[in-house]
């Protein structure tokens, strides 16, 4: 049967937060000599993508629908860019969840109103999860030591690539 719109949606979402998920692992790992508050903000933070890439993965499930093409790809890209700039320390990272996030709420706030009406179920994911992806744009956004390279350069990039995952991700 042809993939709905809902089950494309959910399919990038879940890829997504796979990514996510090792975003903050990989950021997580080579930050063992940073602060501790950092260390368990980015813990923290790796649980709720977990938690929604959970969320996904069962109703992906319930629907018979597989998991996108790009999953793998999403989870060592996500990966890469953690370890690269979980390196470059606290500021890189929060750019990096700024660019992130605030492509991903964009597209979210989309997503709920393409589904509103149409496919509850697939509502109900997205809305369970919007909360926490505001949660960490707003966090990283307070961090004040971003200076003029960060977002000048790993916001536009990482921005682009984060379109570019979902654009293609919706192809497959
Ligand atoms: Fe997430
Ligand atoms: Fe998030």
């Amino acid at each position: 049967m042809p993939l709905s719109h809902a089950d494309r949606i959910l399919k990038v979402n879940h890829a997504g937060e796979h990514g996510a998920v090792n975003i903050y692992r990989g950021q997580r790992l080579v930050c063992f000599w940073r602060d501790e508050a950092l260390k368990r903000e980015l813990e923290e933070f790796r649980e709720h993508e977990e938690r929604h890439r959970a969320i996904f993965a069962a109703e992906l499930a319930r629907r018979g629908v597989r998991r996108c093409r790009s999953y793998w790809l999403c989870g060592l890209g996500g990966f890469v860019l953690g370890v690269t700039t979980g390196i470059c320390g606290r500021a890189s990272i929060a750019a990096v969840t700024v660019a992130v996030e605030r492509v991903v709420l964009r597209h979210l706030e989309v997503q709920l109103k393409e589904l509103d009406g149409v496919d509850p179920a697939a509502h109900a994911a997205v809305a369970a999860i919007i909360d926490d992806e505001r949660t960490h744009h707003d966090h990283a956004a307070q961090e004040p030591r971003q200076g003029i390279f960060r977002p000048r350069v790993i916001r536009p990039t990482v921005s682009a690539a984060t379109e570019f995952v979902i654009w293609t991700g919706m192809k497959l």
